[in-house]
């Protein structure tokens, strides 16, 4: 079996999703469990988007033992010297340079023609070798690129001491013959071509980045990128997750493997989805809750007799296990740990103890403490970095024929109490209308969504908003066994994001690529 490296850029490319905006805390989260999952590259960033950018790819460097990391940087000095800052602790560094290629990128955006585009990548790899040993090199656009010149492009990059050469569908124009078709000529005509990695980064725009991302491997490709969850620009990028199971199911057809720990996928989505608040939709190939659930009864039927009738994969395969009874009121502190570990945490001591408290609370509130509630936990209190507001208290009052009203109590970063109420047409309404108050916020409410994390009628409800403000777009979740305080803390979430990203725009010109 051939090996096909996998190449993560959930952290950068899927952190340019719209109302995405991660915390540093939560970029180690993910990177770290990208690594149980078995990525062999994880991109952490963009280190010269701004100078918070750069001090998370640092401190996911301090923490990614095994993964090859890299930051993307344009063709550009700067861009590179904020690079090598970014990666200087880690343990196994590369430099992602990005260049277009395309005739409609070279007229437009870059204003430069094939010769200028050729001198500007070779010199930026030339410089990036300075510094790094391992290049990657990304002809932006190539699908839309003529093939002589990408060939060409190729053959310099290689000559100038790129390791690995990306030829992506950035807009996810390609169609699998064509997109494999353009594999074949790089790999029958670039001299040199031996020498390094192939490498394949597919977006979704018509919905075909897994089919392209699949026919670039049949044609040779080594690496492929993607994202988890298939998170990322407009439509997204190539779903990770899929690519891995199409390879191991169908091996027979494709000859070739990744070293995923394919048991890790499902804790590796559920992540993804709470850290950047983009739910997986219940028929996603693979991880969404649909995936293995059997509805017509000839497919039960069938199912009964012999899986292998309706099931190519079995829900084992990807770690996804049913919600088991995990904890209850009694257990203690050592046992929660343990249970963390199952699950695949690894925390330290003040989150463990924050995350102790809140099981405590909840189990006072829930008799049966299941795997998803623990995660939802977990995952709710994992950061831990400055909270410019912490929600104290609710009180709502509501009847079916009565004004719906709430009061709050929100506690600022310098200590500051403040009590607001406000009326609203539902409770939600009135509660978001009194934070909006306690907040000082203008935010717009772009969106809501509340979805039970287990069953029944104790069940915690998880709550994921959209607030805009003056172009900016952020998530926020919570959650809790009563929907009304989940709503509030995602409303608080959310703020809290939003204040961080404001910070990040104030230290630093953000250029999102
Ligand atoms: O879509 C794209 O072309 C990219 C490059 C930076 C690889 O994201
Ligand atoms: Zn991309």
């Amino acid at each position: 079996m051939r090996k096909i490296y996998v190449f993560d850029t959930t952290l950068r490319d899927g952190e340019q999703s719209p109302g995405v905006s991660l915390t540093m805390e939560e970029k180690v989260a993910i990177a770290l469990q990208l690594e149980r999952l078995g990525i062999d590259r994880i991109e952490a960033g963009f280190a010269a988007t701004s100078p918070g950018d750069l001090q998370s790819i640092r401190e996911v460097a301090k923490h990614v033992k095994n993964a090859t990391l890299l930051s993307l940087a344009r063709c550009h000095t700067k861009d590179i010297d904020a690079a090598v800052e970014a990666l200087k602790d880690a343990e196994d560094p590369c430099l992602h340079l990005v260049l277009a290629t395309s005739p409609i990128h070279r007229e437009y955006k870059l204003r430069m023609d094939k010769a200028k585009v050729m001198e500007t990548a070779e010199a930026a790899i030339r410089y990036g070798r300075k510094f790094f040993d391992k290049i990657e090199f990304s002809a932006e656009d190539a699908s839309r690129t003529e093939i002589d010149f990408l060939c060409e492009m190729t053959a310099m990059a290689i000559r100038a001491g790129a390791t690995v050469v990306n030829l992506p569908d950035t807009v996810g124009f390609a169609t699998p013959e064509q997109f494999g078709a353009m594999f074949r000529t790089i790999k029958a005509n670039v001299p040199g071509i031996e020498k390094i990695q192939l490498s394949t980064h597919c977006h979704d725009d018509l919905g075909m980045a897994t089919a392209n991302t699949l026919a670039a491997i049949a044609n040779g490709v080594d690496q492929f990128e993607g994202t988890i969850n298939g998170i990322g620009e407009r439509a997204g990028n190539t779903c990770i997750e899929e690519v891995a199971l199409a390879l191991e199911t169908r091996s027979d057809f494709y000859g070739a493997k990744t070293a995923l720990q394919l048991g890790e996928i499902y804790q590796t989505s559920r992540m993804v989805s709470k850290m950047t608040g983009m739910s997986v939709p219940g028929n996603k190939a693979i991880v969404g809750a649909n995936a293995f659930a059997h509805e017509s009864g000839i497919h039960q039927d069938g199912m009964l007799k012999n899986r292998s009738t309706y099931e190519i994969i079995t829900p084992e395969t990807i770690g996804a296990s049913s919600s088991k009874l995990v904890l209850g009121k009694h257990s203690g502190r050592h046992a929660f740990k343990e249970k963390l570990t199952d699950l695949g945490y690894t925390v330290d001591e003040e989150q463990l103890n924050i995350a102790f408290a809140k099981f405590k609370e909840l189990a006072d509130r829930k008799k049966n403490v299941l795997a998803e509630d623990t995660r939802a936990l977990l995952e709710e209190n994992m950061a831990t970095g400055p909270k410019p507001y912490v929600l104290d208290s609710i009180h709502v009052s509501y009847g079916n024929r009565s004004l719906p009203t709430a009061s709050v109590r929100i506690i600022k970063q310098d200590g500051t109490v403040t009590d607001e109420a406000s009326v609203g047409n539902g409770s939600v309404d009135a509660v978001y209308q009194a934070l909006a108050k306690a907040t000082g916020s203008r935010a717009e409410l772009e969106d809501y969504s509340i979805h039970s994390v287990t069953q029944g009628t104790d069940a915690q409800g998880e709550v994921h908003v959209v607030l805009k403000q003056d172009e900016v777009t952020v998530s926020g979740r919570g959650v809790s066994t009563d929907i009304i305080e989940a709503s509030a803390k995602a409303y608080i979430d959310a703020m809290n994001r939003m204040a961080g990203r404001r910070e990040r725009e104030r230290e630093g010109n953000i250029v999102i690529y």
